[in-house]
């Protein structure tokens, strides 16, 4: 009898144990969740104390109504600061568009009359921007090849030996190629000029006309015919620009299509055109392929399937043609062909302003053509360098920027209006606007050595992280 109460009263203890564990439990947890309440708060609090100037308005209400316009408008650009996001994932593709002939005095004159209206060049609102070098202001005589081969190969350019015919560097293109991406090149000047020669040629020699005979018996090839049987002429996909007259002998002239007496000239018997066609019409698995020249065959073209486009639409540099395909529709077929599912590709631009023509409309027009590019590419590493470095003479031409340092001493005898005149086009570094994955590369002031470095990292050509 005993027992059995005794039993009961237990079990009613050890009911009432269970709720009191039950209840202290209870407590514990809300008080657990209440310190981590307070433990994130905290946390997010310090985290976020720039994000939230905004809200300190005691120091905007002490402003007057014309400054407190400026601290709000101040606080949005520095939100958009604090927003600023670029992916380090390794990007598919990469556009670099090199606009040359332009000085930082005159881009910031069309800057400032574009900002008047509002509206923003596309690059100037890309999130990273780098100065490049210019270590052509430092040679004397300069020489175009020789900065364009620095800048592809990343080689220093007073280690860039200017051979005559065996240059051995390879350029960021051709590693691109080496290691399958799909490569274009596309340029408003004679395809066999000195970028295109740096990017795909061991030579300088731009076609035939000009070499010493000596040179051509000893079996040297010139850009033209390297542009064909060299192995990274050969495996470049888009090749778009003017410079018929230097590979072929036999080309139509029209008052709008003129030849160009100061470049070079085909030697009678070539027509490297058509041993294009019949190189790519000869390769087994077969390649689809297109020859083109004249706007209006581009136009119409439907490259989505093509391997290998070649467009060659003027005697002499593009712009001289003035039937010319404009670049907007170069840019879009180039893509055409370049796109493929799941394969990178290098695309480089080289866009050379013409001086005869108001540097902001021309800048303009590229701000538009850019736009529409970047529309219809994602996952891409958008580069914009902009250059006034003297990358057009050509190798017997000795660079303005080299005869503007010589002129120095004369510029004393100048009046204030011709010296302001004569500095704007002494030598400056190159701007370079970065957006897309891995843009963050692009900062501070560096050797133009480096973007040849930096482009063969972003797109996982060697294998950096090892190395790092
Ligand atoms: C540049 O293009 C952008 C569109 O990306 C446009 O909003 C802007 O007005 C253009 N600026 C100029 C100067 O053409
Ligand atoms: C380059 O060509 C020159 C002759 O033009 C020759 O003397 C030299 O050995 C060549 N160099 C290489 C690396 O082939
Ligand atoms: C271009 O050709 C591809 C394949 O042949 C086709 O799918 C596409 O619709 C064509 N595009 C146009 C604009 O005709
Ligand atoms: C290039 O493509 C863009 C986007 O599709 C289009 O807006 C533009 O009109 C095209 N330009 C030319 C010249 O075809």
């Amino acid at each position: 009898m005993a027992a059995s109460r005794l039993k009961q009263f237990c079990l009613k203890l050890r009911f009432k144990s269970t709720q009191l564990f039950i209840v202290a439990g209870a407590v514990l947890l809300s008080l657990l969740v209440t310190l981590l309440c307070i433990g994130l708060t905290i946390r997010y609090e310090v985290e976020h104390e720039v994000a939230n100037v905004a809200d300190v308005d005691y120091w905007k209400d002490q402003v007057s109504a014309a400054q407190k316009v400026w601290y709000d408008k101040g606080i949005e650009e520095l939100k958009q600061a604090l927003r600023i996001y670029s992916p380090q994932t390794q990007p598919r593709q990469v556009l670099l568009l090199l606009i040359s002939g332009i000085s930082a005095a005159t881009l910031a004159a069309a800057r400032f009359e574009e900002e008047l209206q509002h509206s923003p060049f596309v690059w100037d609102q890309f999130p990273h921007v780098a100065r490049i070098k210019n270590s052509c202001s430092s040679h004397s005589p300069c020489d175009a090849n020789l900065v364009y081969r620095s800048l592809f190969s990343g080689v220093p350019l007073n280690e860039v030996v200017n051979h005559p015919c065996n240059h051995t560097l390879h350029s960021v293109l051709r590693q691109a190629q080496l290691a399958g991406l799909r490569t274009g090149f596309v340029t408003n000047q004679r395809i066999t000029g000195a970028a295109a020669a740096s990017l795909v040629a061991s030579t300088n020699w731009e076609c035939d006309g000009l070499m010493p005979a000596g040179l051509i018996d000893s079996g040297c090839q010139d850009v033209a015919q390297q542009l064909i049987f060299s192995e990274a002429g050969q495996a470049l996909n888009v090749l778009l620009g003017g410079g018929r007259q230097l590979l072929s002998a036999k080309v139509p002239v029209y008052n709008w299509d003129p030849l160009d007496e100061q470049l070079c000239r085909a030697r009678s018997g070539r027509n490297l055109l058509r041993d294009w066609s019949n190189q790519k019409l000869k390769l087994q698995p077969k390649q689809r392929f297109e020859l083109l020249q004249l706007a209006t065959e581009l136009n119409t073209l439907n490259a989505t399937n093509l391997d290998y486009l070649w467009g060659v639409f003027a005697n002499a540099n593009l712009h001289q043609n003035s039937q010319a395909p404009s670049l907007d529709l170069m840019l879009n077929k180039t893509l055409e062909v370049l796109r493929r599912p799941g394969v990178g590709h290098l695309l480089i631009v080289e866009h050379v302003l013409q001086q005869s023509v108001d540097a902001t409309q021309q800048l303009r027009q590229l701000n538009e053509t850019l736009t529409n590019f970047m529309q219809q590419q994602k996952n891409t590493l958008t580069l914009v360098l902009l250059t006034n470095g003297n990358y057009l003479s050509t190798s017997r031409d000795v660079s303005e920027e080299t005869e503007n340092i010589n002129l120095l001493e004369d510029f004393f005898e100048l009046t204030e209006v011709e010296l302001q005149l004569q500095m704007q086009k002494l030598p400056s570094e190159s701007l370079l606007f970065a957006k897309g994955p891995k843009s963050l590369l692009f900062y501070g002031v560096h050797e133009e050595t480096y973007l040849a470095h930096a482009l063969a990292y972003a797109l996982g050509l060697n294998d950096f992280d090892n190395q790092l």
